[in-house]
């Protein structure tokens, strides 16, 4: 397993945690197959790494979409900043996904999900996350405004 979901930090809206439980269980999901995939290389496998692949992507353009519109709805004053964060790392995935599709390679995406992505994660949670769900919840802003 890549990312224990004990570890994630809670934030105070729990639509925010379940979506981030659920984003846990499809990197590591993701993960497992790479690895099968590594040791077993086959037309199947690859398959299989596909439709996580996809799966992962999909829920990961709902879980921000879903913390964007919130943020819309409450006027939250750094909403720019949140989204630019969530633009940068779907394009990142993109990229990963369309690499994959074409090359067969698993390397790049072990490396990120080891490497990149869980430490990118849990400070996202910690951070932009944590503010925002403050902001939906009690109307605090980060900035005072
Ligand atoms: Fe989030
Ligand atoms: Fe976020």
């Amino acid at each position: 397993m890549l990312l224990e979901t004990d570890a994630l930090p809670l934030v105070d809206m729990a639509f925010m945690n379940e979506v981030h439980q659920e984003e846990v269980h499809r990197i590591n999901a993701l993960f497992e197959m790479l690895l099968a995939y590594e040791s077993e290389p086959t037309e199947e496998n690859a398959l299989k790494m596909d439709a996580l692949f996809e799966a992962w992507y999909t829920h990961t353009l709902s879980h921000f979409e879903g913390e964007e519109v919130k943020m819309r709805e409450s006027g939250f004053p750094p909403y720019a900043m949140h989204k630019a964060e969530h633009d940068r790392v779907v394009g990142e995935i993109r990229t990963l996904m369309e690499a994959w599709k074409e090359t067969r390679e698993p390397k790049p995406l072990k490396i990120y999900l080891i490497e990149i992505l869980p430490r990118w994660l849990l400070t996202h949670i910690e951070t932009m996350d944590t503010v925002t769900a403050r902001f939906l919840k009690r109307g605090i802003s980060p900035c005072g405004i």
